[in-house]
């Protein structure tokens, strides 16, 4: 309305072309403006980059444009702009520079893919992850658990601290490398060459996610840095190593007399690449390699981050461990935990839903507009770069009741298990609409199991001296200086709760008979 809007009309009239006529209106701010965020980037590169992201946020509002030199950013922290990009408009957005940085090493995967590619390759993963698989890994998931509950009783016996944040990275190296493609890092226990070379494309994909200029891409440089040969080196062993894998499991898949099916799995690998290569999928595609990468890196260092930060939470909120404790003592006992469990450890999954609303993995979405597109009623056009910040999402202080604090009973246990949709994107921990996380159940399954068998037998505190725990970021969220333990073993007796149950059982027989 009012004199923008005149001349508009005016202009309309007259036959003027829509992009002269757009111009004009949004020279003459007929349109409204997306808020621009000023300030000075040096104070982003001390500290994780989310954090000031959060201030800008209760200044500027749920989006605003953020602008370095010559490039510019729209930051989105309102959960029906999150929602329009991520599924109802999903379409006019792409993985933009997601996709460039991770190049190297993902290629065309399922994260970065974007349009046809994607679609094809989603359709062809998504079945894998069925029912039946994700309940055969809750085994996997305990005897690795188990490993880890070894080394951390020989640390107990010595009275070492203990930092847990590379246990765990390990722990979760182990468990994906053999559910994806059934090979056994054994990262838990020894060094090999290969775990080496995990860990060197992963430093160098986090490097490149913070990195202000694109040094891999200058062409001398690309030839002669020693940590770019080195990254290369790394890369060229895990895609042998890959290669290897997959010609072992297809001489497996051409051996059996399986027939495939729905919730086909072979009980011997039930391993993603067996499933995918049982459906018909080309040995030799980079495109399987890509993808198994892609699983490789976004099912290890999510899971790791979020066993880190829960353990970090547990050690400061003692009534939550004790919590915690009690309903593992009841439900589990020292058992393997099993499906049915899984079921029954409600506390323990709202344990792991609050870790990740505090410390969401990644803490930001990133997508591009391939399309025009109207955002919290601001148009935008093609070629945006969009930080969808879930950390600003997850603890918006109007949102949230006590948004800081960790309490795992804003969730009723007898509730629906919160996601985004029954959180109206309020709540995104495995991301939402199409792109959604295909490892959600994976992941949460693996968390439950991890968490369960470590409280149940150890009590956990923070190391004396040990350095106070700060964020620092690549693609998830990671202490600066690690998380160091002290680690003690329970003293309570274990309880039996299966043999309860079974006496139980023997006394009702022999009343009734
Ligand atoms: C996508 C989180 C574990 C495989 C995503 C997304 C999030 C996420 C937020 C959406 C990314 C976006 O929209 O840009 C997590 C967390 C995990 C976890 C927090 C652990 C706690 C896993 C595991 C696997 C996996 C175990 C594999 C078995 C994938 C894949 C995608 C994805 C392939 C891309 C899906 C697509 O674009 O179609 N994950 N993830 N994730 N995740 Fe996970």
């Amino acid at each position: 309305t009012g004199f923008p809007s005149l001349v508009k009309n005016g202009l309309s009239k007259l036959g003027v072309p829509k992009e002269f006529f757009q111009f004009f209106s949004q020279w003459l701010g007929d349109y409204p403006r997306i808020p621009e965020a000023k300030g000075s980037i040096s104070a982003v590169r001390n500290e994780a980059f989310f954090i000031p992201l959060y201030e800008l946020f209760l200044t500027y509002g749920g989006i605003f444009r953020l602008t370095f030199g010559p490039k510019s950013f729209l930051i989105v922290s309102d959960p029906s702009i999150a929602k329009h990009i991520l599924k109802d408009n999903s379409k006019a957005y792409s993985k933009g520079i997601l996709a460039e940085i991770l190049d190297f090493v993902m290629g065309k995967g399922l994260i970065p893919a974007d349009g046809e590619i994607w679609r094809v390759r989603r359709r062809a993963i998504v079945p894998a992850l069925h029912q039946k698989y994700v309940a055969a890994m809750i085994g996997l998931f305990g005897q690795a658990t188990d490993r880890l509950c070894k080394k951390l009783d020989a640390a107990a016996s010595d009275g070492e601290d203990v930092e847990m944040e590379s246990l765990f990275s390990r722990l979760t190296l182990d468990i994906i490398g053999k559910a994806v493609f059934n090979y056994d890092f054994d990262s838990l226990t020894v060094d090999t060459g290969i775990v080496e070379a995990v860990y060197t494309v992963l430093r160098e994909a986090e490097d490149r996610s913070v990195a202000p200029i694109p040094v891999w891409e200058i062409p001398i440089w690309k030839d002669i840095s020693p940590k770019l040969k080195k990254v290369n080196t790394a890369l060229k062993l895990i895609n042998d190593t890959l290669d290897d894998l997959i010609a072992l499991c297809k001489r497996m898949v051409d051996e059996e007399e399986l027939q495939f099916h729905e919730e086909y799995m072979n009980e011997k690998d039930p391993s993603i690449l067996h499933f995918l290569l049982a459906s018909g999928d080309e040995v030799s595609s980079k495109q399987l390699r890509d993808d198994l990468m892609t699983m490789l890196i976004a099912g290890h260092e999510t899971s790791a981050a979020v066993l880190t930060w829960t353990f970090y939470l547990l050690s400061k909120e003692p009534s939550v461990m004790a919590k915690l404790q009690d309903e593992v003592d009841s439900v589990l006992g020292d058992r393997f935990p099993t499906i049915e469990d899984l079921k029954k450890l409600r506390y323990t999954t709202r344990v792991i839903n609050e870790s990740l609303r505090l410390y969401p993995q990644p803490p930001v979405l990133i997508r591009r507009s391939i399309d025009e597109d109207v955002l919290g009623g601001y148009p935008i056009k093609r070629g945006e770069d969009i930080f969808i910040s879930v950390w600003n999402l997850h603890r918006c202080p109007n949102h949230w009741e006590e948004a800081d604090k960790f309490n795992p009973e804003r969730w009723p246990l007898d509730g629906p298990n919160p996601n985004e949709t029954n959180q109206n994107y309020s709540y995104l921990p495995f991301g939402g609409g199409p792109r959604k996380c295909v490892g959600d159940m994976f992941a949460t399954f693996e968390n439950v199991v991890a968490v369960a068998m470590l409280v149940r037998r150890f009590d956990f505190q923070m190391a004396l001296g040990a350095p106070p725990v700060k964020m620092t970021t690549g693609a998830t969220i990671h202490t600066t200086e690690g998380l160091n333990m002290t680690v003690t073993r329970r003293t309570r007796p274990p309880v039996v709760p299966n043999l309860e149950m079974a006496t139980l059982e023997v006394d009702s027989s022999v009343n009734s008979s």
